[in-house]
């Protein structure tokens, strides 16, 4: 492992895809949550995705950190204690960690190996920086490591994950997120915007299949882990803007009638019966500014980029 670094799992015992897919599957209609695509193969066809020209968020996004990093540490001042729920790649902090100078750095993601490695080479080319890496389900608790320091904190959680929240679970989240702000303490969001269906559309059916390779991963992993009789190839991805909700949804679509066994369990499908696998919530300034202030959070500042196709807004503990 690489200096400076520390890893910590918080990953519950029984943070059960099983119990998710006995459930899941069972329902009327069928879904699985989205925090399950993120097996160490789902991470890096996830990874993957974020390169695909149609995924337009992560390229402005980035661009927009990249230009805003010195404004950003200004408002935020340096030596804050950042921590990042779902980090993935670690690939957007890269473009903060030189203005901000923060105290310590904690990388929070469900997917404990792919954060291991992403946290190692993170260290490696930070080397001043202290990384505590904590696998957690981050959705339910964000613990913060006992080595990292005391003082003012900073969350960031960029990439629009805010939008894999139902509206309220969202403003839950938030409320989670401000409890370990503490008092002054910053949010830095990325928030997808509304924009043309149409632009959302290709964004989630890039032409190289990756999105739909990365929602049937779900299939594989329910086969591979839990041995649920299943072929993948029976099932097709479909992803389309739902307007009066203003989400994307996806789904995986039954090819034909058939039943999937696992372990005594019997699930029935019709044919173009899907399972529910992801919502993803697009907001107005003036949506996301007002959701976040039922959790407490107040504006401080916010930018949109390119075309307004994406936000970030910095947010402050009450
Ligand atoms: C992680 N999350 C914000 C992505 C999104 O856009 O909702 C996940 C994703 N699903 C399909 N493409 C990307």
């Amino acid at each position: 492992m690489a200096p400076g670094i520390t890893f910590h799992d918080h990953k519950p015992a029984g943070l059960s895809l099983r119990r998710a897919v006995i459930d899941g599957l069972s329902a009327e209609p069928k879904a699985i949550p989205p925090k399950f695509f993120y097996d160490q193969r789902g991470s890096a066809l996830f990874s993957t995705l974020c390169q695909q020209p149609e995924y337009y968020p992560p390229e402005i996004e980035q661009k927009m950190l990249s230009e805003l990093s010195g404004e950003i540490a200004r408002l935020a001042g340096g030596g804050r204690m950042v921590f990042e729920p779902g980090a993935g790649a670690l690939t957007k902090i890269r473009l903060l960690l030189e203005p901000l100078q923060p105290a310590a750095y904690v990388p929070m993601d469900i997917s404990g190996e792919y954060l291991r490695t992403a946290a190692s080479d993170l260290a490696r080319a930070f080397p001043w920086l202290p990384v505590h890496a904590t696998c957690v389900d981050f959705t339910h608790s964000l613990p913060i490591p006992d080595p990292a320091p005391a003082g003012p904190r900073l969350a960031f959680f960029p990439g629009s994950s805010i939008g894999n929240f139902d509206p309220q679970a969202a403003v839950g989240f938030l409320q989670l997120v401000a409890r370990q702000l503490g008092p002054k303490g910053l949010l830095l969001i990325g928030v997808d915007t509304k924009k043309d269906p149409r632009v959302l559309h290709a964004a989630y059916n890039d032409r190289a299949g990756i999105t739909a390779a990365f929602n049937l991963n779900l299939l594989r992993r329910m086969r591979d882990e839990l041995g649920l009789e299943c072929d993948p190839d029976q099932f097709e991805h479909r992803a389309f803007y739902n307007p009066g909700p203003g989400r994307i949804e996806m789904h995986l679509v039954s090819r034909r009638s058939q039943t999937l066994r696992m372990n005594g369990y019997r699930f029935e499908f019709s044919e173009g019966e899907s399972v529910h696998t992801e919502n993803s919530y697009k907001y107005t300034p003036q949506e996301f500014i007002s959701l976040a202030a039922d959790a407490g959070l107040e504006l401080q500042e916010y930018w949109l980029g390119e075309g307004s196709l994406f936000a970030l807004y910095l947010l402050r503990n009450g």
